[in-house]
């Protein structure tokens, strides 16, 4: 397995489409790395930016972008060798609108300039049980107040999970900010599929690697998706 990593982490040196900035000039120095910058310097086109944090091994980024070739897509993620499947996926289906970003949420605010972000992809993020506050459960509260700063207006933020903790507390979170929720269901594949379009079905029916190791355990699958709405009053 370290030989496997080894040698990811050394693929990903070489791919124009895997970032890797170092965190310490970020973390003590404020500086920041490519903010405002990813559509013009990456993308060379001014499309819709949608993001998935915590994306593991890149499933969403990838078949996202995919299916919308004209929204650029950014994978991000704290551990270079599971994106490195998804970046390795991308050469391989000739993908350009697909990027990896290697780093910690904690500091993604020096990522992403005002309104940069349209949309987030939050996919089976690690559920900290023991974090109470939200902290470091990057679907809390806390975490969308980061968000704001770069998320659009009515952008939308879309939680996936096999935990019904992270769902309820994302709900019960929900009802003291003025954010729209859209759709939400405790069992995406139960009857809920059907009630959906046949867009948002084919987005929802993406498996990333731990979805499927829950659905094989027999786990149910909660999904929500809500727009942020800035400027207004907590209710
Ligand atoms: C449970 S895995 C889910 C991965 C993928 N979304 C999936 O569904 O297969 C959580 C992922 O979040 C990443 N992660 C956890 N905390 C993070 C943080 N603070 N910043 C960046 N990535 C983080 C982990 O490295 C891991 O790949």
């Amino acid at each position: 397995m370290a030989k496997d990593k080894l040698k990811r982490w050394a693929e990903n040196k070489h791919f124009s489409h895997v970032f890797e900035p170092p965190l310490l000039p970020i973390i003590r120095e404020g500086k920041t790395f490519m903010k405002g910058e990813w559509r013009a310097k990456f993308f060379q086109n001014d499309h819709p930016l949608v993001i998935e944090l915590g994306c593991g091994k890149g499933e969403y980024t990838v078949e996202l972008a995919k299916k919308n070739p004209h929204i650029n897509y950014l994978g991000i993620d704290v551990k270079g060798h599971r994106f490195n499947h998804g970046a390795r996926k991308a050469i391989a289906l000739g993908l350009s609108n697909v990027a990896f970003l290697r780093t910690r949420v904690e500091f993604i605010e020096a990522f992403f300039d005002q309104d940069e972000v349209d949309e987030i992809w939050l996919t089976f993020s690690d559920p900290q049980p023991k974090d109470y506050i939200g902290h470091r459960r990057i679907t809390s509260i806390f975490y969308w107040n980061k968000y704001q700063h770069f998320l659009k207006n009515n952008g939308r933020i879309h939680i996936k999970h096999d935990n019904p903790m992270i769902y309820h507390a994302a709900l019960e979170e929900l009802e003291v900010t003025p954010h729209i929720l859209e759709t939400n269901s405790d069992d995406v594949y139960g009857s809920y599929l059907q009630t959906i379009s046949q867009q948002e079905r084919d987005t929802l029916l993406i498996r990333t690697f731990y979805e499927s190791r829950w659905l094989e355990e027999g786990k149910k699958i909660h999904y929500l998706r809500f727009r942020y709405q800035k400027g207004l009053p907590k209710i």
